[in-house]
């Protein structure tokens, strides 16, 4: 799968965001090691703290299918359905990532002009948290 290919797939799972509170639609597309893609948009909630990223609801997908996995991830965001800039994910994304990948994982980003940045888990978290075991 290459980087093109997953960012297609983001960007048509930022079309399923729910997202009528920030009118904000991301979409996700996760690249397990076994070839397989699990997609996620952000579903958002009137209880605004319930609100669930588009990373994160492709992790948890995956995860919840047994895939422990993951190569790399590509993400796509912007206000009414439309990428605009590269859209990093959120803290908390970041630390979910580092809970089940390792820094090497990458992280794919395309703006509305088609321009590509790729990044490292490594630094986009440095120095995360572990329980030091
Ligand atoms: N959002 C994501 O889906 N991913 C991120 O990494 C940051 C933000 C969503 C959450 C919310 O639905 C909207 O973007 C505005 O914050």
């Amino acid at each position: 799968m290459s980087d093109k290919n997953l960012l297609s797939l983001a960007k048509e799972a930022m079309k399923n965001a729910y997202c009528p509170y920030s009118q904000f639609s991301v979409g996700a597309a996760l690249l397990c090691e076994d070839g397989r893609v699990y997609t996620g948009c952000n579903v958002e909630n009137s209880s605004f703290p319930l609100c669930n990223c588009a990373e994160r609801t492709a992790f948890f997908k995956a995860v919840s299918d047994g895939e422990k996995r993951f190569r790399k991830i590509a993400v796509v965001g912007g206000k009414n359905g439309k990428a605009k800039g590269f859209c990093y994910p959120c803290g908390a994304c970041r630390q979910v990532m580092s809970e089940f990948c390792k820094e090497e994982f990458e992280l794919i980003f395309e703006d509305e002009e088609g321009g590509v940045e790729i990044h490292t888990l490594g630094e986009m978290l440095p120095k995360s948290f572990t329980l030091g075991e």
